[in-house]
C-alpha cells in the first residue's frame, strides 16, 4: 500500500485497539472545559422551554442545588441569563441596571452558596428591551456610542453583585476598553472580560429568543451589528480589537458551523478562545436524537471534542451537566 511518500505507513496499526486509539488521541474534553448556561426566571413564569427539550428556566432557589450538581460533576463555570417578564422590559432597557435586579439576586445567591464556583454573565440589553435589541432603538437604529454607556452601568451593576465574568455579547463598538475603565475606575480590576468577540447574525439562536421571549426583535437589525456569516477576515479584526481594549479571554458564536474562525482565532490570538455551542445546536441534536434518527450522547460528545480539536479552550453548551456525566462516568 502506497501513501504518498510513505510507502510503509499503516495508519490503521494506531486505531487497531481501544487502548492503541486512547494512547494515539491528540485531542481531549474535560467536565472543567464545559460551561454551562443557566436561564433564571422570576416565580410567576413558566419553567419549560418547547424548543429547548430538558432545559429549564430556573428560580433563583432552583439555580443552587443546579450549580451544586455542576460542581460535583467537575464543571467550573455557569453563564446566566435572565428572562425578563414583558411588563418589566422598557425602550431603553432600564432593568438592566436596576439595583437588586433578578440576575443580581442569581449571581448573589450562587457566589454565596458556592464561592468556588466562576459565574459569567452576559453584558447586552435583549433581555430587557422591548424591542429585544441587544441595545437602545433610537429613530429605528441601535446607536452605538450611547448603547455602550448603558452597558457599562450594567456591567458595573453585576460586578457589584460578584460576578466574576462579563461576557459583552452585544457587539458594540469600542464596548471592552469603555467596560474596561468603568470596572476599573470602580475597583473592579479582578473582574475577567470574556468578549463575544465575534459574534454572528445567526438564525441558529431561535430557541435561546425562545427561552428569553425576544424572538419578536427584528432580525436586519441585529444585523447591524452582530457580524455576517460570510466573513472571517472581518472576524479576526474584532478579536484583534477586542483584545486590544482589554478583553482576557474571546468567544466565538455559533459554534460547529465556525469552527474555521475558531480555528484560525486559535492559531492567531494568544488569548483563551471560547466556543458557544448555541441553543439551535441543541435543539438539532435533541430533535434528531428524540425522532430515533442520532445517538444523542455520542453526537453530543463527537461534537464537543470536535471544538477542542478546533482549538477552543472551553465551550459554552446547555448539555453541559449531561456531557460531564458521561465523562466522569
Ligand atoms: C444576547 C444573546 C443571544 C445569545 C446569547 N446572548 C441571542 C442574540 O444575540 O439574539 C444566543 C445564545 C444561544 O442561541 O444559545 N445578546
Amino acid at each position: 500500500m502506497i501513501v504518498g511518500d510513505f510507502p510503509f505507513a499503516r495508519p490503521r496499526r494506531l486505531r487497531s485497539s481501544g487502548w492503541m486509539r486512547e494512547m494515539c488521541q491528540e485531542h481531549f474534553l474535560k467536565p472543567s472545559h464545559l460551561i454551562l448556561p443557566l436561564f433564571v426566571r422570576e416565580k410567576e413564569m413558566d419553567g419549560d422551554i418547547p424548543s429547548m427539550p430538558q432545559i429549564k428556566r430556573f428560580t433563583v432557589p432552583e439555580l443552587l442545588p443546579v450549580v451544586h450538581e455542576a460542581l460535583t460533576l467537575g464543571i467550573k463555570s455557569v453563564a446566566l441569563f435572565p428572562v425578563i417578564a414583558g411588563d418589566q422590559r422598557d425602550a431603553k432597557g432600564e432593568g438592566a441596571f436596576r439595583e437588586d435586579n433578578l440576575i443580581s439576586r442569581a449571581i448573589r445567591a450562587i457566589k454565596g452558596s458556592f464561592p468556588e464556583i466562576g459565574v459569567i454573565a452576559d453584558v447586552a440589553l435583549d433581555p430587557y428591551t422591548s424591542h429585544g435589541q441587544d441595545g437602545l432603538l433610537i429613530h429605528g437604529r441601535v446607536p452605538n456610542d450611547e448603547t455602550v454607556e448603558v452597558l457599562c452601568a450594567q456591567a458595573l451593576l453585576q460586578a457589584r453583585a460578584g460576578c466574576d465574568i462579563l461576557a459583552p455579547s452585544d457587539m458594540m463598538d469600542g464596548r471592552i476598553m469603555a467596560i474596561r475603565k468603568t470596572l476599573d475606575d470602580h475597583g473592579f480590576d479582578h473582574v475577567a472580560l470574556m468578549s463575544y468577540g465575534a459574534k454572528y447574525a445567526s438564525s441558529f439562536y431561535g430557541p435561546f429568543r425562545d427561552a428569553l421571549k425576544t424572538d419578536g426583535a427584528d432580525k436586519n437589525l441585529k444585523k447591524t451589528y452582530q457580524m455576517n456569516p460570510g466573513n472571517i477576515k472581518e472576524a479576526l479584526k474584532e478579536i484583534a480589537m477586542d483584545i486590544r481594549e482589554g478583553a482576557d479571554m474571546v468567544m466565538v458564536k455559533p459554534g460547529l458551523p465556525y469552527l474555521d474562525v475558531i480555528s484560525k482565532a486559535a492559531q492567531t490570538f494568544h488569548v483563551p478562545i471560547f466556543a458557544y455551542q448555541v441553543s439551535g445546536e441543541y435543539a438539532m441534536l435533541k430533535a434528531a436524537s428524540n425522532n430515533g434518527w442520532l445517538d444523542f450522547d455520542s453526537c453530543l460528545m463527537e461534537s464537543l471534542l470536535c471544538f477542542k480539536r478546533a482549538g477552543a479552550q472551553g465551550i459554552f453548551t446547555y448539555a453541559a451537566l449531561h456531557g460531564a456525566k458521561i465523562l466522569n462516568a
